[in-house]
């Protein structure tokens, strides 16, 4: 069943319990969040669990109502991916893919390098000789590029490359095997490899923290620009930034003039740009739902808006569609004091729609059709 059919079934079991009220609605509203995005010549989509998908019907009617691009949550991590050296597990990343193709939906690669999420003995690995460490950072961009290569629609070659909070000169990440192994030169490698294994998708850097006027965002942003005019004097390939976009406007508030700011000077540099990983984290926001959520979607409307004033701006896709599954819930920079789970995304826990989806709508709505 393609996702016109599945939606074709919903509307006509719009009178049913079968699917909640909201979802009814939305079945025979014509404008979700896909298609307002469309109109635009933008993507919207979102970060995307293979066991939810497996197992919860809710959880993909509303992906398959409002999403047209997918990312791998976790499923494209190496620790996934490569659990033990040179045995790759594709199981879960192939799922994501599977599930995508069958509805004709995209999905962009994140990511091939990143500090985190890397299997055990990776750090030991790369103690070798130099040789060696190149040859531990390019067969893996080779063998996840050549596996999915014509399927991704970008990719995410680096993630989080800066932390100015490290005290190094130039504010890079130095709790990072790979800094360690290369030093800056890690990145160069990743991009350059990307680029001779890659399908001519774009080449994205990608980080966060960039949103707010507080001095922590202001040392990333310099950082990030500092970084990426030093890559492009050693012409190293990269086409886009993609801004995570974990916005915790109740501890450091969205700036749109900040935030501009830097939209320009990464235009500057002619690359495209994409919010690749949006929630709105609601520690330290209001104790009242109601009042959280109004907000949430206050900040998510300015900060889309600013976003997508920008003709390099080429899509937002959230981190996760609905509250159910958020990894804000869980983790301590995030997590809410009182215990209660965070309403951070489009759809609560029950997938009723929240102001927060309505205020991207309304974004997307008022953005300025690309190539305009
Ligand atoms: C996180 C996922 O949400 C977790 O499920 C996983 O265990 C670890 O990675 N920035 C990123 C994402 O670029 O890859 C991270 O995703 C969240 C922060």
């Amino acid at each position: 069943m393609n996702r016109r059919e599945f939606l074709n079934g919903a509307a006509a079991l719009a009178g049913t319990a079968a699917i909640g009220p909201s979802m009814a609605a939305a079945a025979a509203q014509p404008s979700s969040l896909r298609q307002r995005a469309e109109a635009k010549g933008l993507l919207f989509g979102c970060a995307v669990k293979s066991t939810a998908l497996r197992n919860d019907p809710d959880y993909v009617r509303a992906i398959l109502e409002d999403a047209d691009i997918l990312v791998h949550e976790y499923e494209l991590k190496r620790k996934n991916v490569e659990p033990k050296e040179g045995q790759y597990t594709f199981e879960g990343a192939d799922a994501v893919m599977d599930f995508a193709g069958s509805h004709g939906l995209k999905v962009r690669g994140h990511t091939l390098c990143w500090y985190a999420a890397n299997p055990d003995w990776l750090a030991n690995a790369l103690q070798g000789p130099m040789a060696e460490r190149e040859r531990l950072l390019v067969s893996y961009i080779q063998t996840v590029m050549d596996r999915y290569r014509g399927k991704m629609q970008s990719w995410d070659v680096v993630n989080e490359a800066v932390e100015p909070d490290q005290w190094n000169w130039n504010g890079m990440r130095r709790d990072n095997v790979w800094w360690q192994a290369f030093g800056e030169d890690y990145i160069g490698l990743a991009f350059r490899t990307a680029k001779e294994h890659g399908d001519g998708a774009p080449l994205y850097l990608c980080d966060y923290g960039v949103e707010s006027d507080v001095r922590w965002n202001e040392r990333r942003r310099t950082a990030i620009l500092n970084l990426i005019e030093r890559l492009r004097a050693r012409d190293v390939p990269i086409d886009g930034f993609a801004i995570q976009g974990h916005l915790k406007p109740f501890q450091a508030s969205f700036e749109p003039e900040v935030f501009a700011r830097f939209m320009r000077e990464l235009e500057g540099f002619g690359l495209q740009t994409m919010v690749s990983e949006l929630d709105v984290a609601d520690i330290d926001g209001p104790d009242d739902p109601g009042k959280r959520d109004a907000e949430v979607a206050a900040v998510t409307k300015s900060f889309l808006d600013t976003a997508l004033s920008f003709r390099s701006m080429t899509g937002v896709l959230c981190w996760g569609i609905s509250d159910r599954y958020s990894w804000m819930s869980d983790i301590a920079p995030y997590k809410r004091a009182d215990g209660t789970r965070s309403r951070v995304l489009p759809y609560d826990d029950g997938y009723r729609r929240k102001p927060m989806w309505q205020a991207i709508a309304d974004a997307l709505d008022g953005a300025p059709a690309r190539g305009s």
